[in-house]
């Protein structure tokens, strides 16, 4: 097991990662002294594979009354309904200020469990065990919780920090092959903004990575959870810095939106972002043309680049709703190189759109 500490200064926790941790679960918490009831939020697909029943098991074998509840998969159970629905059945169920929400599951069940623990008594301990690829290497890091609205996603939400975070790798042998390549994204992202090694070790064991070689994933899944750590510990409510790990989003957001959410994956969507994001680079001279190829076969190998994307004159529309955007001016996220960042406004956007139609063509 790898243990990545997070120094936030009101509330430090770790992040444990490792093989087989759900069904140490129990042990695990038991330094945090955690009142007698805990809910845990799960989705079918982890009851189906036995990951609800392994956390169940470890933790009332260390004396925790536990009742679960299940929501459906799918984006929609990021919404108030089941948020309401969650505080009523552990009201219900006797969870008070002292108890405990896990969230067992993808980054849907810890964005909805999250934000019932910072809401519920006004705010109650949160325990994530993340068991998508995306979630272990970016969800559950940072304490961003939220729910959707029909006018967009993520309006609705809170800054609350986890407990105590489980990514036990074994559980991404069952994740559907497009949603674990969707997470190396993210995997990808890092390791551009912020770790040329990281990039070498993905470029070298793409075939172990892509196998799901459980070593090797507990490896790069606990370097991801540090770089994102680092980030968050010096810009805890995204007040600057922490914007660096929105490269590749703002165009990602935007292909996602315009294709319609749920065409491409997020991590595709994404990788196209990247791409677009490093070519303007490489056009205003901050980053090597070699690079960018680099990213490019890699983003490949990891098969995350569909043969189609929306027009430049679409992306256009979609890019300029961005919300990071201020006062009219863009703020893009550009790279120097593989393993470096900065951000930059894009006040004249002619390179840009240089950029994009470049791409396609
Ligand atoms: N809070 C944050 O900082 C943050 C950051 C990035 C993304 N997000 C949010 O994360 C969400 C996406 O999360 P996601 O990509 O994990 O998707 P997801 O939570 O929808 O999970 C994807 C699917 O995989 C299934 N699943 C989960 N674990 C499994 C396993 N081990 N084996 C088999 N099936 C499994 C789920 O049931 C679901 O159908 C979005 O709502 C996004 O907004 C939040
Ligand atoms: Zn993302």
């Amino acid at each position: 097991m790898t243990v990545v500490r997070v120094n936030l200064a009101h509330q430090p926790y770790d992040i444990c990662v490792g093989q087989g941790l759900l069904s140490r679960l129990g042990g695990l918490v038991e330094s945090l002294q955690l009142g007698r009831r805990v809910g845990i939020v799960t989705h079918p697909a982890c009851e189906a594979h036995g990951y609800a029943a392994s956390v169940v098991g470890s933790l009332s074998r260390v004396g925790h009354d536990v009742s679960v509840v299940t929501v459906p998969p799918g984006e929609e159970s990021k919404s108030l309904a089941q948020a309401e629905r969650l505080w009523r059945e552990f009201a219900r169920g006797g969870l008070d200020r002292a108890s405990t929400i896990v969230a067992l599951g993808g980054g849907v069940v810890g964005d909805l469990a999250g934000f019932a623990a910072a809401t519920l008594f006004r705010g109650i301990r949160f325990v994530t065990a993340p068991t998508t690829l995306l979630a272990q290497v970016d969800s559950s890091v940072g304490g961003k919780t939220g729910l959707n609205l029909p006018e967009g996603k993520n309006l609705v939400g809170a800054f609350h920090q986890p407990s105590l975070v489980v990514a036990d790798v074994l559980t991404l042998k069952t994740l559907a092959d497009r949603e674990f390549r969707s997470g190396l994204a993210e995997v990808v992202k890092h390791a551009m903004i912020a770790d040329a090694a990281l990039f070498g070790v993905l470029e070298r064991e793409a075939e172990r990575v892509l196998r799901r070689d459980a070593d090797v994933l507990e490896a790069i899944i606990a370097k991801n959870c540090a770089i994102k750590a680092r980030v968050v510990e010096q810009d805890e409510r995204e007040a600057g810095l922490r914007a660096v790990l929105n490269f590749g989003h703002t165009v990602g957001h935007a292909v996602e939106a315009a294709l319609g959410y749920g065409v491409v994956t997020h991590g595709e969507a994404v990788a196209y972002g990247m791409l677009v994001a490093t070519a303007l680079s490489v056009r205003r001279g901050l980053c090597a043309e070699a690079d960018a190829q680099r990213l490019e076969a890699l983003l490949r190998r990891f098969e995350l680049i569909p043969a189609n994307y929306p027009s430049p004159e679409l992306l256009e529309t979609y890019i300029l709703r961005d919300k990071k955007m201020r006062d009219g001016v863009l703020q893009f996220v550009l790279t120097l190189g593989v393993g470096s960042v900065t951000l930059a406004p894009v006040s004249d956007r002619t390179d840009l759109w240089e950029a994009l139609h470049g791409l396609q063509a």
